[in-house]
């Protein structure tokens, strides 16, 4: 098991291993994915039980290709108007699975929906159109902890042997897909990701409800919303304006507070896509500070902050 820099001769590599029923960790323009063939379900145990990941929540499956994604999920016109404009990209669709599954049940987690997306950084194209298969593929971090956005993120959380990892540097996105399911037909909004709301309202030409709450068995809609997770080891003291004494500060824009501890801003100019990048990177980098608490300055809730924010209060938790 080693990190290889993703050539072509390695993203091969990689696809073989895939098929072969080994997982393989790869970058995407979001974050890295811990990829298995979503077709076997050993492989896709193995995911849930290296990420010590409960089995109530599901995975999202990537395809190279728009009929991949066809034959495994049932689309309506809304998502195939949602696919044409974000795919490949950052939003992964929550569709009726389409019966009889090649997927393994697994990675359902039960339910008769499977989410899938087509990513679109060009190391995960090439993987998936190599290895030919639906590859499940949850970010590439323990279980409750922050999602990796580098090779090294991803060695932080499983040391080098757990698996092959493909190095394609780092993400560009540097925040999850956006989650699209549907009730009935009409869109809601699982997780606020990658993809604003308003760029999926604008392609729909209406407003879309957010549905992160609970479903009637009082699951939550998406089952991986619950609050706790992208959790540091320090606590975050969110909208913080000043900096306490002993704490790290993650900054947002140009006010930044006095302080004698370590700090890191999101973005000088306040540029909330480049925040979202650095997002993910700056947190496990004050964490690992020591500081028992970041005080983290206020993101505005508009466009990407919405996604960053929604994080930064699951951290919180
Ligand atoms: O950007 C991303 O989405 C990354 C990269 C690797 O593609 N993947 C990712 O996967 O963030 P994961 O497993 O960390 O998050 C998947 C989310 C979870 O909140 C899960 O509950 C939800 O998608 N999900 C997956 N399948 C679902 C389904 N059938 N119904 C509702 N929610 C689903
Ligand atoms: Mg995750």
């Amino acid at each position: 098991m080693t990190v290889f820099v993703a050539t072509e001769e390695n993203i091969s590599r990689a696809a073989a291993s895939l098929r072969n029923g080994e997982l393989v960790a790869f970058p995407t323009e979001t974050v890295y994915g811990l990829g298995a063939d979503a077709r076997n379900g050993r492989s896709v145990a193995r995911i849930f039980e290296i990420k010590e990941r409960p089995r109530f929540n599901p995975l999202i499956v990537h395809v190279a290709r728009f009929e991949d994604a066809a034959a495994l999920g049932e689309f309506n016109r809304q998502a195939e108007h949602l696919a044409q404009a974000f795919w490949p990209g950052s939003l992964s669709l929550v569709l009726p699975k389409r019966m009889p599954s090649p997927l393994a049940e697994l990675v359902s987690a039960g339910l008769s929906t499977v989410a899938l997306r087509i990513p679109s950084h060009n190391v995960a194209q090439a993987l998936l159109r190599a290895a030919g298969i639906p590859v499940a593929a949850p970010s590439a971090n323990r279980s409750g902890h922050v999602s990796p956005t580098t090779a090294a993120h991803v060695i932080a959380d499983f040391g080098p042997d757990a698996f092959d990892i493909l190095d394609g540097g780092s993400c560009e996105r540097g925040l999850e897909s956006t989650v699209i399911g549907f009730d009935g037909t009409t869109p809601l909004l699982l997780r606020p990701g990658a993809v604003t709301r308003e760029e999926i309202e604008e392609v729909l030409g209406s407003k879309i409800s957010c549905e992160t709450h609970t479903d009637v068995a009082g699951n939550p809609a998406s089952p991986g919303q619950l609050a706790s997770h992208y959790a540091p080891r320090a606590q975050l003291r969110l909208n913080a304006r000043a900096v306490e004494p002993g704490e790290a500060m993650l900054a947002f824009g140009e006010n930044v507070p006095e302080s004698d501890g370590a700090i890191i801003n999101l973005s000088p100019d306040g540029d909330l896509r480049e925040a979202a990048a650095n997002l993910f990177a700056a947190l496990r980098t004050l964490d690992q500070t020591g500081a028992k608490t970041i005080a983290v300055a206020p993101v505005p809730e508009k466009g990407l902050g919405i996604a960053i924010n929604d994080r930064l209060r699951r951290a919180a938790a």
